[in-house]
């Protein structure tokens, strides 16, 4: 097992482990004493694991109730999220009460805006039950829905006060699930440390899991409100969020990572912003994978969606540029020239 200790504005410690899931009442009470405790899960992860988190809640003395609402992208939004804050008032939950998100990173960044919002802000616990959640959206406080302008939108800083990660609940995540985690490790591995990407290929969960959140750890505490170095953690996502977008969430978030990835370093290369084209490389990495990186939209459809990116500033827009593999930089680019940086990258 192994801990980090994330010294944002409100500390909270990590933990990473296998089969320690059965253990949350134990960890939980280490920090909150006997209160009420909502965990909010989605309709799968529900029948797998919510009755071993509840039951050890309720052993610590906890007084459990559960929001479950249908798996999958279509939930983060509004609706849900008001559908868990009258939960909490129906329940009577107070300032001394918390949530427990029990899922990947749609249940994490509902459970946690409402945690942000509910009577303006209550405890919550992260505890990640897929890949991608546990090396990327359980982290760093960012919480948040989706508009039907885009992707979220709205939402809030709010750190976890405890991030519980068990891996042996990977056991039950399909090959796409596995697959999106993937491309948020190989993003890490491409902004800072190209070691990464042995493990990522031998499936070793533990060691890179330990190295994407020491990653993510120093990049959240040196910007916890993502003003600068941590929109180097959107490489890809400026890209990854509009073929999200326009597919109607069937390309999920990983697999439409995966291939802004490659649309942006194409792009930077080809634009003069970068003397070494890791693309190549990396397009040879995520195709062993097993990625399919054909994008079916136009340049036209993605600049439109870009221009709803949260890293727009007046008329420019930040890029993550990839330097070498392992180093990248951000950008200013201009809004009249993204239209020209996503059509190189399409070529
Ligand atoms: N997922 C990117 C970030 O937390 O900043």
């Amino acid at each position: 097992m192994k801990k980090f200790l994330v010294s944002t504005s409100t500390p909270y410690e990590i933990v990473i482990g296998k089969d320690i899931l059965k253990d949350i009442g134990q960890y939980v009470s280490k920090i909150f004493p006997k209160c009420k405790a909502c965990v909010i899960t989605d309709s799968i992860v529900n029948t797998l694991y919510a009755d071993t988190v509840v039951n050890s809640l309720r052993d610590y003395g906890y007084q459990t109730t559960k929001v479950v609402f249908p798996s999958g992208e279509h939930s983060k939004n509004l609706n849900t999220y008001a559908r868990v804050l009258e939960a909490l008032a129906e329940d009577c939950f107070t300032r001394t009460d918390i949530i427990l998100s029990l899922g990947g990173g749609i249940v994490g960044d509902i459970a946690g805006f409402a945690a942000s919002t509910y009577m303006r802000g209550i405890s919550y616990v992260q505890i990640p039950t897929t890949y991608l959640a546990a090396i990327d959206a359980s982290v760093g406080g960012k919480t948040g829905v989706n508009l039907l302008g885009g992707k979220n939108l709205v939402g809030a800083f709010w750190q976890p006060a405890l991030v519980l990660c068990d891996y042996s609940t990977f056991d039950t995540l399909s090959e796409e699930s596995i697959l999106e985690g993937k491309a948020e490790a190989v993003k890490n591995a491409f902004i800072s440390d190209k070691n990464l990407i042995p493990a990522i290929k031998d499936n070793n969960y533990e060691q890179v899991i330990q190295r994407c959140v020491s990653i993510k750890k120093s990049i959240v505490e040196a910007d916890e409100r993502d003003t600068g170095l941590r929109q180097l953690l959107n490489f890809g996502h400026t890209i990854g969020h509009g073929i999200e977008k326009l597919s109607a969430f069937t390309v999920s978030h990983g697999l439409a990572v995966a291939k802004g990835m490659v649309v942006e370093s194409r792009a930077a290369y080809a634009m003069g912003l970068t003397p070494n084209n890791v693309s190549p490389e990396l397009e040879e990495i995520l195709t062993d994978l097993g990625f399919d990186l054909s994008v079916n939209y136009s340049s036209d459809e993605l600049y439109r969606y870009a221009l709803t990116d949260k890293k727009i500033f007046g008329d420019k827009i930040s890029m993550v540029i990839p330097e070498s593999i392992g180093k990248c930089r951000l950008q200013k680019i201009s809004l009249d020239k993204l239209k020209e940086f996503i059509e190189l990258g399409m070529k």
